[in-house]
């Protein structure tokens, strides 16, 4: 089952792709994360996109088409994928149209999360890891059990996103309905698009997906 997870930063796509990756069998493909590694990496890719990702605003669609494409045909995507973070402009959805046609693949559904602007800067701007196993919290709506330390692996380092200050969310949520939000009507002219409410709590907007995910017809 191949997807597309759309929806403005801190929507819940992160969230959901990793509780659905396991249920379907499928590969969560966060473009997002593809491009911390390079900026990790110190790659050129990386060291390309880390202004661009710091002030809020979208990396190049040549770079990202590029970097999408390899990304597909590993093995963890032989069952499918959920695309998070990917398409994000209007060239990038009918690249990856292309790309998906040259690989006789097709898409089964696009699931946008609908969420709040003034929703979203909180949930943003509150989120942390776990520097050792990833794991994802929130100074508000899902802290540590206890305080400074990892429940998952007892880490005791937690990062924080570069690009969610506060006035860094501002940018990437102009970014958002200027440059992605003009996508959907391309997905729901090819009646792929289903809209989950994602303000709802995440076990609650998980059911909803299910309950699109189960039924779509699969390719
Ligand atoms: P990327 O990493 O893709 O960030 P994003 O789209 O801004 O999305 P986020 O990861 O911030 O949010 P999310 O929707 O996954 O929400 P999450 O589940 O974490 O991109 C970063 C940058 O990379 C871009 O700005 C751009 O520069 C570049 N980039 C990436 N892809 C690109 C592309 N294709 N083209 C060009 N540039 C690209 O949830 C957020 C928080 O809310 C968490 O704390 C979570 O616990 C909480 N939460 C989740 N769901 C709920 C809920 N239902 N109720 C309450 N809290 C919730």
């Amino acid at each position: 089952m191949n997807l597309i997870f759309l929806g403005p930063p801190g929507a819940g796509k992160g969230t959901q792709a990793k509780l659905l990756e396991e249920r379907y069998g499928i590969a969560q493909i966060s473009t997002g994360d593809m491009l911390r590694a390079e900026l990790k990496a110190g790659s050129e890719i990386g060291l390309q996109a880390k202004a661009v990702m710091e002030s809020g605003a979208l990396v190049s669609d040549d770079i990202m088409i590029r970097m999408l494409a390899g990304r597909i045909d590993k093995p963890d995507c032989k069952k499918g994928f959920i695309l998070d973070g990917f398409p994000r402009t209007v060239p990038q959805a009918l690249a990856l149209d292309a790309m998906l046609a040259s690989k006789h693949m097709k898409l089964d559904a696009v699931i946008e999360l609908k969420v709040d602007d003034s929703a979203l800067v909180e949930r943003i701007a509150g989120r942390f890891t776990c520097g050792s196993c990833g794991t994802g919290y929130h100074d508000e709506f899902h802290p540590t059990a206890k305080a400074g330390v990892c429940d998952k692996c007892g880490g005791t380092d937690f990062v924080r996103r570069p690009d969610d200050k506060r006035e860094t969310v501002a940018a990437r949520l102009a970014a958002y309905h200027q440059q992605t939000a003009p996508i959907l009507p391309h997905y729901a002219a090819l009646g792929l698009l289903h809209s989950v409410d994602g303000m709802a709590e995440v076990s609650e907007v998980t059911h909803s997906l299910i309950s699109i995910l189960d039924t779509v017809p699969k390719t």
